[in-house]
């Protein structure tokens, strides 16, 4: 991915940063996708009084650039106002897996401050869509 592209990504996690729903934990996550059609698609942290029904940020990008008629992703941005950068949780890991079998994830975190992963560093040994039909 080229510079401009990943600082695209990055800038589009930062700007909805702020409009994350976190009265709960207080703590404010902000993602962008990239789609296959090359759009970008943003997403917050939406908390709930109910603390289980919360949602990730990543999976917050993720129904959006499904919404806009992706089925494919090509990179992930992380934004979080926090010293280090943070890295998605489990859940997110895999759900980005349901859409890309490899792809970077560049993390943000204060001042921008950047670390570059792949989701198969992140979640080696995948479950997968085509594992539902290995029996087949
Ligand atoms: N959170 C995310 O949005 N993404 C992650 O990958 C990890 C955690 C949110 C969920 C919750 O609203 C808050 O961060 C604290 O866990």
């Amino acid at each position: 991915m080229s510079r401009q592209a990943e600082d695209e990504l990055v800038e589009a996690a930062w700007s909805v940063l702020q409009n994350a729903y976190a009265p709960y934990s207080n703590f404010r996550v902000a993602a962008a996708v990239r789609g296959g059609s090359g759009r970008v698609y943003a997403g917050v942290n939406v908390e709930n009084a109910s603390y289980p029904v919360g949602l990730c940020a990543e999976r917050s990008a993720i129904a959006a650039a499904v919404a806009g008629g992706e089925s494919a992703l090509t990179c992930v941005a992380i934004a979080t106002d926090t010293e280090n950068p943070v890295c998605p949780c489990g859940m997110c890991r895999q759900m980005i897996r349901e859409f890309a079998e490899d792809l970077p994830i560049v993390l943000s975190a204060r001042g921008d401050k950047r670390t570059r992963h792949t989701l198969a560093a992140l979640l080696p040994e995948s479950f997968s869509p085509a594992d539902l039909d290995s029996d087949s």
